[in-house]
């Protein structure tokens, strides 16, 4: 069963590309490198023993994508390819908006003219916004509050009404809570550009000494220890999360939410503690005001996943922290001496 990952050499799309081709998926990765490095191929190559084929394509350029669906006979799309930053998002909102909804209206067209009905969709917990608890529930609505999140929850109403239109199209949602760890083997991992706008590739660059100290985002919150509160999942149990979602689609239709999460929260100053434990490192911090429209709660509700998809998360925070920091210690500079 052949499986197109769109962002497939992304830190998300690369982890899953492995569980993939380990449970004997074949895997073709459309990736236009803006976000993420051909060295990724090599890598996976060293941890399956299988290079994936590879596609140097923007998604949303139909000609291109075209091409690739008539060359290769897909059975599943699984979509990754987006930008992601909230941050510039509020800066640049007609470029998220442009290139996170075309990519997805190409895939829909093709899958159309090339007869091919099964869709798994990188979404996330963001979709919820402004909620009214903190343990989110796939039936809550969805009221995101930045750009970038806008344009995962209208593009999850653009799958609905693709799968209401087509009877035989089967459309999984799956909301990410806060992925981070690495693959074990320390090859692959989370490689952002420039400053990391998320905590853990923060604190794992404070530690290699790239960065000199984590800034906590406030620590006023009405939480145990007044610092912010997230679902942090580890990435391999979230790729394996899109193997059991894909299995999902071979037999259902319709359009289907799951939250992605370990359904446990912790504070920022949770996260710090941890990984100075595991790893025997310090990591200098200083509490600053806090940023623009975080939430200072919010968690997963992984009762569905479990019931439906049959999946639940395996790994500690202590093996996410040891992972991050193997893969940093690793690749100090990331992909880029390659
Ligand atoms: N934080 C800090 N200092 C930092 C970075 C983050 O204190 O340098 C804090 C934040 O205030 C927050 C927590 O660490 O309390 C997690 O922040 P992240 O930036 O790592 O993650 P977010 O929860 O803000 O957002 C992430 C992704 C989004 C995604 C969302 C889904 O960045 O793309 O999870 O829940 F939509």
């Amino acid at each position: 069963m052949k499986i197109l990952l769109t962002g497939g050499a992304g830190y998300i799309g690369s982890h899953t590309c492995i569980e993939l081709i380990e449970s004997g998926y074949e895997v073709v990765i459309a990736d236009d490198f803006s976000n993420s490095s051909m060295a990724v191929l090599k890598r996976i190559k060293e941890i399956t023993g299988v290079e994936p084929t590879l596609y140097n394509i923007d998604v949303a350029d139909i000609a291109s994508l075209d091409e690739l669906f008539a060359k290769e006979k897909i059975d599943a799309v699984i979509h990754f390819a987006g930008f992601k930053a909230v941050g510039e998002s509020c800066e640049k909102p007609t470029m998220y908006y442009r290139n996170n909804i075309d990519t997805t209206l190409s895939l829909l067209e093709c899958m159309e003219k090339y007869n091919v009905k099964r869709f798994v969709f990188s979404s996330s917990a963001t979709v919820y916004g402004n909620a009214d608890r903190v343990e989110y529930v796939e039936d809550m609505p969805t009221n995101a509050v930045n750009p970038y999140g806008r344009t995962k929850m209208f593009i999850e109403h653009i799958l609905m009404d693709a799968s209401c239109a087509d009877k035989e199209l089967s459309v999984v949602l799956l909301r990410y809570f806060n992925p981070i760890g690495a693959h074990e083997s320390g090859l692959i991992g989370d490689n952002p550009n420039g400053i990391p706008n998320n905590l853990m590739p923060y604190i794992t660059q404070v530690a290699v000494g790239k960065r000199e100290r984590l800034s906590v985002f406030g620590n006023d919150y009405p939480t145990p220890d007044g610092t912010g509160v997230r679902d942090y999942i580890h990435v391999c149990d979230l790729a394996a999360g899109h193997v059991a979602a894909l299995r999902y689609s071979e037999k259902n239709r319709g359009c289907e939410a799951f939250n992605l999460g370990t359904g446990v929260g912790y504070s920022v100053m949770d996260i710090v503690k941890t990984f100075e434990r595991v790893n025997n490192v310090k990591i200098p911090y200083v509490v600053t005001p806090r940023r623009d429209g975080d939430l200072p709660e919010y968690y997963a509700n992984p009762a569905k996943a479990l019931n439906v998809l049959g999946w639940k998360t395996e790994k500690t925070l202590e093996d996410m922290c040891a992972d991050s920091w193997r893969w940093q210690m690793k690749n100090p500079n990331g992909y880029t001496e390659e």
